[in-house]
Parts: C-alpha cells; sequence; structure tokens
C-alpha cells in the first residue's frame, strides 16, 4: 500500500479536507485498497477535535464528509510508515524537514503536485472568511490529481 499524510498547522482546516478529497478521488478511481490517506497537524492545538464547521461545509458542498475525522499530531513514526507528508505551505514543509531526520525525501509541498495553479502555497483560511475554504478546495482538487498522477507513475 502506498501512504499518504497531509499535514497543516491545526489538523482542523486544510489537511482535513486535503484528507477528503483525495480520498474521495481515490475511492472514485477503486484504488482504496492500494492508496491509505491520513491527516495531521504540526501543532498540538486541536488533537481530538472534529476538523473547523467551515472546512466541514466547505466539504459538504462538494459532497465530501469530513466529520468522522479527528485532529492529531505528526509524530517521528509517521516518516517510516508515510509514502508521503505533504505538507500545506513552506512553514509545515520545514517543520516537516526538521522532523524527518533521514526521509526527508519523503516530504513534499502539495501544491508542487500542481503547477498549472502557479500558486505555491494552500492559504491557510482560518482568520479569514468563508470564500477562504472554497479557494483552498479548489487547490487541493487540482494537486489531488497531481499527486494521484505521480503515485501512479512512481508506485503503481
Ligand atoms: P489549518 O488552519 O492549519 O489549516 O488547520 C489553522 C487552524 C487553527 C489555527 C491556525 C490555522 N489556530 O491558530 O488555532
Amino acid at each position: 500500500m502506498v501512504k499518504v499524510l497531509f499535514v497543516c498547522l491545526g489538523n482542523i482546516c486544510r489537511s482535513p479536507s486535503a484528507e477528503g478529497v483525495f480520498r474521495a478521488l481515490v475511492e472514485d478511481q477503486g484504488l482504496s485498497e492500494t492508496i491509505g490517506v491520513d491527516s495531521a497537524g504540526t501543532s498540538s492545538w486541536h488533537i481530538g477535535q472534529q476538523p473547523d464547521s467551515r472546512a466541514q461545509a466547505a466539504a459538504r458542498r462538494r459532497g465530501i464528509d469530513l466529520s468522522t475525522q479527528r485532529c492529531r499530531q505528526v509524530k517521528p513514526a509517521d516518516f517510516e510508515t508515510f509514502d508521503y507528508v505533504i505538507g500545506m505551505d513552506r512553514s509545515n514543509f520545514a517543520d516537516l524537514s526538521s522532523l524527518a531526520a533521514g526521509a526527508r525525501d519523503r516530504v513534499h509541498m502539495f501544491l508542487d503536485f500542481a503547477p498549472e495553479t502557479g500558486v505555491k502555497e494552500v492559504p491557510d483560511p482560518y482568520y479569514g472568511g468563508d470564500g477562504g475554504f472554497d479557494e483552498v478546495l479548489d487547490l487541493i482538487e487540482a494537486a489531488s490529481k497531481g499527486l494521484l498522477e505521480d503515485i501512479r507513475q512512481n508506485h503503481l
């Protein structure tokens, strides 16, 4: 199984959204037995919580249910378990790179899988308006397609 871990700061907005969108894509492609998906936060602030209600509402409008997800913090063993550890912004990437020790080649920036967007980081929607969550989902949908293509080319 190829395992993917999405990581943001809080694990209540961006990375749970990425987990939900990417899992739906994986299921749609009949690859649920082949690709595993999870998410985590670099911070401990929201451990045990459901995704932010605004993230849940935005995802639900696209047919994706985030309600069963619970926040957890990224841990050193994740860099052995997961083939892809994917940060949403440069700050996540820097934090993951320093935690990864010898496994830095597993750490990625999500939007590197969507160069056509011209955007480098998934913006943090936490302190913004509801529109930020739709922008986040648009970027996540684009990068999810690119990530699946990368997995197909390199692992399947
Ligand atoms: P996330 O967004 O990293 O996309 O989950 C945030 C969630 C919470 C906070 C910051 C960003 N916070 O400051 O609590």
